[in-house]
């Protein structure tokens, strides 16, 4: 009966999740059709009239992007994950791989294409994609090298930071909802703007250390089951 209540709660939590992704996924599917689009350059800043690199790039960033968002949330389920090893395996090698291609086409805009707030905006996605990049890197390499606690860790990093965009639209929305866009302008030279750029992942890295640190040892039980 616990097992059936928690199995309830649990998909009941995912459903709500999605419901939230939702939006945002469906920005992202939009923002590929522009790019497809003939006269992409007049409808989004973010593309130009040559079909460059830069192009290339940001719709392979968004490509990957909006998949790894939308499938990142169904590697923490620990029921799947305990029930379906090959499952979590094969999901993993998915995600580490679209977590790299999204990282690596975000970085590669950056420089030639700058950000739309200016360089500290670029200097910080710039960092973010470098933090998601890293964590692509290292989820694979603790498992390889069967350092359980690591592989867990950089996961759950992995995780926060794959979430990080999203979480980006979600303090604007709720911010905008609760002060109607207080220091926030259009050119993003706001406060609110300002310190965004860092506050969709900083804080949030800093709290899964946290967590890590106080959960280490109990996790490494359940992680020597499915490595
Ligand atoms: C993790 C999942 C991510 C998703 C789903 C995602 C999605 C998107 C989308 C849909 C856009 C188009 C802008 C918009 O319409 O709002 C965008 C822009 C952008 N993304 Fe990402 N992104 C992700 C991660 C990252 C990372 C890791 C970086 C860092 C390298 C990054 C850097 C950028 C940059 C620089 C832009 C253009 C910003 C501008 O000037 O407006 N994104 N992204």
């Amino acid at each position: 009966m616990r097992n059936l209540t928690s199995r309830v709660a649990t998909g009941l939590v995912l459903i709500v999740f999605y419901l939230t992704l939702l939006p945002f996924l469906m920005h992202g599917l939009g923002m590929i059709g522009v790019g497809l689009s003939e006269d992409a350059a007049r409808q989004s800043y973010l593309f130009s009239d040559r079909q460059d690199v830069g192009n290339a790039a940001m719709m392979l960033h968004i490509f990957a992007g909006t998949l790894l968002v939308a499938l990142v949330p169904l590697q923490l389920l620990q029921g799947l994950r305990l029930r379906f090893i090959g499952f979590h395996r094969m999901l993993g090698r998915l995600l580490v791989t679209l977590a790299l291609i999204t990282g690596l086409a975000g970085m590669t805009y950056i420089p030639l294409r700058g950000t739309i707030g200016g360089p500290l905006m670029s200097a910080a996605f710039f960092l973010y994609g470098l933090c998601l990049f890293t964590a692509g890197l290292m989820v694979p390499r603790m498992a390889l090298i069967r350092d359980r606690a690591g592989h867990w860790a950089w996961g759950l990093r992995l995780f926060w930071l794959a979430l990080g965009s999203w979480l980006y639209r979600v303090h604007y929305t709720l911010w905008y909802l609760l002060t109607g866009g207080v220091g926030s302008e259009p050119d993003f030279s706001g406060p609110f703007d300002l310190a965004q750029n860092f506050a969709f992942f900083v804080p949030y890295l800093l709290a899964v250390q946290m967590w890590i640190i106080s959960k280490r040892s109990a996790h490494q039980g359940v992680l020597a089951k499915i490595l």
